[in-house]
């Protein structure tokens, strides 16, 4: 596979007729079947099959709304097809093929703007005039190192094939629904790469696959959201998470064993630092064999610390690997070999890759029998303590092994047709496990690589950066795009995983990321300490208050994840998301949280940068006063970073400054902030519930619906409990901007100033007593 080398359309033969009765597609001499559906709210499906066109077999299980047409009568002669009234293919050259592998060209207008692509590093938001590959790489193995040091090595871990174009005044999302490596290339103009000729790229937009029928989805909207919800419900939302895994991650390669976790376990109650989880890296394992744990380091089995760990509400993630160390007496491999369940190479046994234990196989996610067999695995593994897991290596990497003897189906299937979805299948197998393990409880789980369909299991790590200004940069384009792209529950290690952040990177880090949907500071195995308590003075405050602010905030991000499994929004999302102004469309070092927040952090060595603002106010997090101007500068200090809310922001916070992880949602405060100087009305209906199992979804949910009226004098609160099914929610209320007269519920209360750090200076708001 040539990770930088493209097909040229002169090598494919177009289609040159089609009948729109019969749906017969001929393309050279191979007589094809291409059906158009159109599904409602604007999706479009085009599914090409026939001989030549491997019929498809994957996981990915798209949930599209009910069919409103099927149609073939839009497609003209030489496939010149208008796909879902938006997206029109070039004439007489729209769809070709080249051996097993195919392409569609379409027109678009010069000028227009692309974002999605999955997970990309290209560190810009917006893609026009790239070419890119869609193959689950293990990016430290499969390039050299001085390709991923500081700038972007392509193609990553994970794949999803989706691309939205901006053109006009409208929105289109085009997925390739294919696990097939696949290919675009972007029209427009890349200065930084174009310096010879043909380095420029094509003026269609040119979207591809090596293999496999055509399973091409078309969504349409009026604005980037309408298509990205309308996206994230096709492939799948996020089911919400268990709430502990919002919190503060502490991780590295490697902690050893039990004496090390309840250490750390003690510092962060010692300094007064909010976590989660604590994480085991590959060294927990015995000899690296998966689902064993080295009894040196746990004496008294996981299962002790685990409930040790509990009494501080810590849960313990351990890393699983695909690969199966290839020894006979260790049970899970003989117990595979027996039950047939590993890939196979071509010449019929057990494929072998290379992998931490040395010689490995690999079970074949694929198939629904060896699925079931992890699954056990994974449910013994949970009862034995563990409450999540982390899945590494699932690209999958087999060392310096070529993969492509890595067959599937019992070697009847070659290994591009599986490889991007070999990480979902552990995925689905994983999340089973645990559910079986633990019926009522809502599974955790953190994977490198993934595909379409990944976000209905698992959360996914950017995989390994390093500690430098390029990856904390380009942290935010990656994460904004895959958050459009289908995969909302996303984020970098923080700080970097290879090489060692200075203290203003780490801290710049961590001021960035604190808001990010996943929020985890993990380092390569001997990189030093990076606990926030092993750096000196300021940076450890800094490190410290950030995550406590995370808590603090969280409240407001639980209540995002509930909106994304339910309407498919993203938790972070770029400017154009809410705000269609050209002036956005490549803004790439600023993002919302949710609608109310915006960040514009430090992300490289200067100490000062400019800030852009939607129009109307927003209000400065570090002063306490309110901004509305369209663009202002702002130099913020090492504890500081520019941090606004919009005019009208209704956001539930942890009440104070949380020091532990104790996370009662049924007890906020609720922080209002209202400028006097434009007054309006917004409402917010926050929801609460246990945090952990899946009873919010038989009513077990209270929702607190709170209306706020302001003008240039006063506030207005109106609140009443549409749900009440997990009981009371206690609301208190914080006015930020300068208003100090309220009236909450019909009655007038007082109000008292108070003093609040958010991620500045300490400011002065108003309390409502
Ligand atoms: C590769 C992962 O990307 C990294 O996070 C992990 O620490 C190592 N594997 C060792 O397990």
């Amino acid at each position: 596979m040539f990770f930088n080398k493209f097909p040229h359309r002169a090598n494919y033969t177009f289609a040159s007729a089609y009948d729109g009765t019969s749906g017969v597609l001929a393309v050279g001499n191979r007589r094809l079947t291409a059906e158009v559906t159109e599904f409602g709210e604007g999706i479009t499906n085009l599914h090409i099959h026939g001989k030549g066109l491997r019929p498809k077999r994957h996981l990915a299980h798209l949930t599209p709304p009910p069919v409103s047409a099927k149609r073939r009568t839009k497609v003209k002669g030489a496939f010149d097809a208008t796909l879902g009234g938006v997206l029109k293919t070039v004439a007489g050259a729209g769809f070709g093929m080249c051996a097993d592998a195919y392409l569609f060209q379409f027109d678009v207008e010069d000028g227009a703007l692309f974002y999605g692509m999955g997970e990309k590093t290209f560190n810009r938001l917006e893609l026009s005039g790239l070419r890119s590959k869609f193959y689950n790489t293990d990016v430290w193995s499969d390039f050299h190192f001085t390709q991923w040091l500081d700038h972007p090595s392509d193609p990553p871990y994970l794949s999803i094939p989706y691309l939205v174009v901006r053109e006009g005044d409208r929105y289109v999302g085009i997925l390739l629904n294919t696990a097939w490596p696949a290919f675009m290339e972007t029209p427009g103009m890349d200065e930084e790469r174009v310096f010879v000729e043909w380095q420029r790229t094509s003026p269609h937009l040119t979207i591809g696959a090596m293999g496999g029928e055509v399973d091409l989805w078309i969504i349409e909207g009026p604005t980037l959201a309408e298509v990205t919800r309308k996206y994230q419900q096709l492939v799948g939302t996020t089911p919400l998470p268990p709430a502990w895994a919002l919190g503060y991650h502490q991780s590295r390669w490697e902690y050893a064993g039990e004496a090390d976790l309840l250490d750390l376990d003690a510092k962060f109650a010692e300094h007064r630092i909010p976590c989660d989880g604590l994480w085991l890296d590959i060294g927990y394992m015995d000899g690296f064999r998966v689902f064993t744990t080295d009894r040196e380091q746990f004496p008294t089995g996981v299962e002790t610390v685990a409930k040790k760990l509990k009494r501080n509400r810590r849960k313990l993630v351990p890393i699983l690997d695909p690969g199966i160390k290839r020894e006979e007496g260790f049970a899970v491999y003989d117990e595979g070999l027996q039950q047939d369940v590993f890939c196979l190479s071509p010449e019929g046994r057990p494929y072998v890759g290379m992998v931490w234990p040395g010689e490995t196989v690999f079970a074949d996610f694929t198939l629904p029998k060896p699925r079931r067999w992890w699954s056990d695995h994974v449910k013994q593994f949970g009862l034995s303590g563990f409450d999540a897991a982390w899945i590494d290596m699932n690209d999958p990497s087999t060392g310096p092994v070529d993969p492509t003897d890595m067959l599937f189906n019992k070697g009847r299937e070659p290994h591009f047709m599986h490889r991007n979805e070999y990480a979902l299948g552990m995925q689905m197998a994983t999340y089973d496990g645990f559910r079986r393990a633990r019926p009522t409880k809502r599974p955790f789980l953190l994977s490198r690589s993934g595909s379409v369909g990944t976000a209905r299991y698992s959360a996914i790590w950017t995989g390994d950066n390093v500690a430098n200004y390029f990856y904390l940069r380009s942290s935010i384009p990656t994460t904004l795009n895959l958050s459009l792209s289908g995969v909302p529950f996303n984020g970098p290690d923080m700080g970097g995983f290879g090489g060692e952040p200075t203290d203003q990177l780490m801290t710049d880090w961590f001021k960035a990321g604190f808001l990010f949907p996943f929020f985890r500071n993990h380092s390569v195995k001997e990189s030093r300490r990076r606990e926030p308590w092993t750096f000196e003075g300021a940076t450890f405050g800094t490190l410290r208050r950030y995550i406590q602010l995370r808590y603090k905030f969280l409240p407001y991000l639980y209540n995002l994840f509930m909106d994304q499994e339910t309407q498919g929004d993203p938790i972070l999302r770029p400017l154009i998301y809410h705000y269609d102004e050209a002036r956005f469309a490549k803004l790439d070092d600023q993002f919302l949280v949710g609608d109310a927040i915006m960040q514009a952090p430090l992300v490289n060595e200067e100490r000062t940068r400019e800030v852009e603002f939607p129009k109307g106010s927003w209000y400065d997090a570090r002063r306490g006063d309110w901004e509305r101007h369209a663009s202002t500068r702002v130099t913020p200090d090492h504890a500081e970073t520019p941090l606004y809310f919009r005019n009208g922001a209704i956001v539930p916070t942890l009440p104070g400054m949380p020091t532990d992880n104790r996370k009662n949602l049924r007890r906020v405060e609720v922080h209002l902030f209202l400028d006097p100087e434009a007054p309006g009305h917004a409402d917010y209906t926050y929801r609460a519930d246990d945090g952990e199992t899946f009873g919010y979804r038989k009513g077990k949910r209270s929702s607190l619906h709170i209306d706020v009226k302001w003008t240039s004098k006063a506030v207005t609160i109106v609140t009443h409990m549409p749900e009440e099914g997990y009981g009371e929610i206690h609301a208190d209320f914080v006015i930020h901007g300068g208003l100090e007269h309220v009236s909450l519920n019909g009655e007038a209360h007082a109000t008292e100033p108070v003093r609040v750090v958010l991620t500045g200076r300490p400011l002065t708001v108003r309390r409502v007593s």
